[in-house]
């Protein structure tokens, strides 16, 4: 029985030698250990030995058993510390390794210029309107003084939405002037930015599909020189206190008297360059007095309030503001041209 015992401790010695997983550790331990084990098969035949030789055979099973123990305990630190330096190279971190880069979005130039010019009148006490970009040739010509066979619809010729030409998308925001006056009585201080759409071709300067900002300011009392103060206030934020203005006499149906305003080129000072194309000037925008009769077709009467209007080429301000010379490059999505900003 001793010599069987002795004989079951090598094999467990040996097999221990081979294991390489908690799981082979585990199947010795009840192959030799274990309640069905092979010392328990041993020691369930104790009863056969004589009373001398029972305990000097316990003895020896216990002193088996626990060799095996001491070393399954080895074999358990070794796995143990071998999974552990697999973990460990497995979970190496390269510092040295280039990074994966994080694509974060920002701002579209335009939507930089339109928060600014946004942030600029809210400042000064307006509100922000919306209008439909799909609209009625009601608002979009007859109420603001454009009647059919008025010049001004050809140029601003559009798309149309119904045969009859009595819908379609809007060419300009000024129609929004014509809701908002219908819809709340003065004082009125709002600005409109939007979609607005032209038979244009597109090249550098030109698309079917631009933006505008009109602006609509109806009170007692006011003047041109309310528009040129409110104008001159919003050069000096975009353009920084020393911009210059101009402001030229003009036509536009829907304001009387009706004047563009330039900015002095940043680029040459007023000396006349490439940029300006010689004039030392550029056009910025469109404005006047609201006419009286548009002030009247929207229930205001002309003999009590007064207002005027301006309407903005968002893209203009944003290409003169980056000096982005091709317009195309505001739509087209390029990356190259976008990160810039
Ligand atoms: N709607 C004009 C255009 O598209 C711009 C404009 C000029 C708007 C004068 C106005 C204004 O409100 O008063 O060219």
């Amino acid at each position: 029985m001793k010599a069987k015992l002795e004989q079951i401790k090598a094999e467990a010695l040996e097999a221990l030698k081979n294991v390489s997983t908690m799981e082979e550790l585990d199947g010795i331990r009840v192959k030799y250990l274990g309640k069905k084990g092979e010392i328990t098969a041993i020691l369930k035949q104790m009863g056969k030995l004589s009373p001398e030789e029972r305990p000097i055979v316990g003895q020896v099973a216990n002193q088996v058993r626990a060799d095996i123990e001491a070393s399954m305990g080895e074999a358990s630190s070794a796995i143990k510390e071998k999974l552990l330096e697999q973990r460990l190279k497995n979970e190496k971190l390269d510092v040295t390794i280039p990074g994966t880069e994080v694509l974060a979005g920002h701002k579209h130039p335009m939507t930089i210029v339109l928060d600014e010019v946004k942030d600029i009148f809210v400042g000064m006490g307006f509100s922000i309107a919306e209008g439909p970009e799909v609209e009625l040739s009601v608002y979009d010509f007859d109420k603001l003084n454009i009647p059919e066979g008025h010049t001004v619809r050809e140029w601003q010729d559009t798309f149309y939405i119904t045969e009859d030409e009595k819908v379609h998308l809007r060419c300009q925001t000024s129609p929004v002037q014509v809701r908002v006056m219908e819809a709340t009585k003065p004082p009125i201080r709002i600005i409109s930015p939007g979609r607005v759409y032209r038979k244009d071709e597109v090249d550098a300067t030109h698309s079917p599909m631009f933006h505008q900002i009109e602006g609509l300011v109806v009170d007692k009392g006011i003047t041109m020189g309310d528009l040129k103060g409110t104008l001159n206030a919003l050069v000096a934020k975009l353009y920084g206190p020393e911009a210059k203005t101009r402001f030229r006499p003009h036509h536009f149906p829907f304001t009387e008297p009706s004047c563009e305003v330039d900015v002095q080129c940043f680029a040459c000072g007023g000396e006349g360059c490439r940029v300006c194309k010689g004039e030392g000037w550029i056009e910025l925008l469109g404005a006047g007095m609201v006419h009286p009769k548009v002030l009247a077709g929207c229930g205001i009467d002309p003999d009590e309030y007064s207002g005027f209007a301006f309407g903005i080429g968002l893209e203009r301000v944003a290409m003169r503001r980056f000096a982005i010379t091709d317009m195309r490059l505001i739509y087209e999505n390029d990356t190259r041209f976008l990160s810039q900003f």
